[in-house]
């Protein structure tokens, strides 16, 4: 479809994936964004991800008929994007593909693609497309080390590979309305969270770097176009790359007889009746709500305070748990409040150990937390003191 005469969407949108990278649950799948920039010459920015081979040809063609596509711009390696590359070059044989320095070897090991086939582009280089140009700024780690948008300053539009993306398909409109950014929000903050989550610094840098353009339109590679709430995105993205938060309270567990589940249940409910945001996340196996780690994630990035439980299990944390709090910290979160809560047996590990890990983040932890054996009751855990310690 046209978002203006020179720039068509030929996307595609993936309701068939459970998870994202194999990892993320996708309850209302997620677009592969690709787009073409059509002039006197014609530029495709991206392609999408293998298995949409037909319905991605058949939206080139739809576009822009028996013309030929000049460049490839390759924004970002990763095989959501560059998946087809092999498959465009094959019907565009003519095409160069345009990249940058870092790009090259990943194009070569992901799909042997020629040297001589490839026009190397650096920051602020352009390529004239006729009466536009296409000129390129590089974002590295936002989200691989290669990554650069496309800024097209004839159409004030950004190209953003993932930076501004989103889980969850895209409605035909493809453009966002006033209600787009509420709908996207959540989608948005945990799409961020698992994926872009741990580079926040290099989200600052880029941040920068693009704050000078005057953009009246982002298209990246997932979820929505940007037009009509483009200061709330990028408001969004300046807050979660500054692990900027709000008050309240993301309660974590696992549970394998539901004594740390009542336990959590417990604060949950006392947090409620006093008025203070929170989020309930369980992570145990057949337990597991849609989104397990995915959206503790989310509502990590959300609140202030993290309260997490575990029984003691191996003399340890229990694996769900543990499998959470290494996510944790290989996001690099800042300015934190943690506190551990657990059941055990006949020894008590878990709450020491959860404490240990958050202190190596730096987390402000709360106290020694709860640890608390065998069964859960509320003589044993004073749930209401702890919901005053979050406050
Ligand atoms: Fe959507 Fe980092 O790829």
């Amino acid at each position: 479809m046209k978002l203006s005469e020179r720039i068509h969407y030929v996307g595609v949108n993936d309701d068939e994936k459970s998870l994202f990278e194999g990892l993320w649950p996708l309850p209302s799948g997620v677009s592969y964004n690709s787009y073409l920039a059509v002039d006197e010459k014609i530029a495709l920015i991206d392609t999408v991800e293998h298995g949409f081979e037909d319905e991605f040809i058949a939206a080139i063609a739809e576009s822009i008929g028996d013309r030929n596509i000049d460049y490839l711009v390759v924004n970002h390696m990763e095989p959501d994007h560059s998946s087809l590359i092999t498959y465009i070059m094959e019907r565009y044989p003519d095409l160069q593909i345009v990249a940058n320095a870092k790009t090259l070897p990943m194009l070569k090991g992901y799909y042997a693609v020629p040297e001589e086939k490839v026009l190397i582009v650096g920051e602020n280089d352009e390529v004239s497309l006729g009466s536009c140009s296409l000129r390129f700024h590089m974002i590295p780690m936002v989200h691989w080390p290669e990554t650069m948008v496309t800024w097209l300053e004839e159409e004030k539009t950004l190209f953003s590979g993932d930076a501004f993306g989103t889980f969850g398909c895209v409605d035909e409109e493809v453009v966002d309305n006033d209600g787009t950014f509420e709908e996207y929000r959540d989608e948005m903050i945990r799409y961020y969270s698992n994926i872009v989550g741990k580079y926040g610094n290099p989200v600052q840098t880029a941040l920068k770097k693009l704050s000078g353009l005057d953009i009246r339109r982002v298209c990246s590679t997932h979820g929505p176009v940007w037009e009509n709430n483009i200061s709330k995105v990028v408001s969004l993205y300046e807050k979660l790359s500054r692990y900027e938060v709000e008050r309240g309270v993301c309660i974590v567990y696992g549970s394998m007889y539901g004594n740390t589940a009542a336990a959590a249940d417990a604060l949950a409910m006392e947090l409620e009746a006093r008025g203070i945001p929170y989020a309930i996340h369980d992570l145990a196996g057949n337990n597991s709500g849609e989104l397990g780690v995915s959206g503790a994630l989310r509502d990590v990035f959300k609140y202030d305070t993290v309260a997490v439980g575990s029984p003691t299990y191996n003399n340890g944390i229990y694996p769900p748990v543990e499998t959470f709090m290494k996510a944790l910290s290989s996001r690099l979160i800042r300015n934190r409040r943690f506190y551990a809560f657990g059941s055990y047996t006949w020894s008590g590990a878990s709450v020491r150990q959860l404490n240990e890990l958050a202190a190596s983040m730096n987390f402000e932890v709360l106290g020694e937390g709860m640890s608390f054996p065998q069964a859960y009751t509320r003589e044993k855990c004073d749930m209401a003191a702890v919901a005053e310690l979050l406050r």
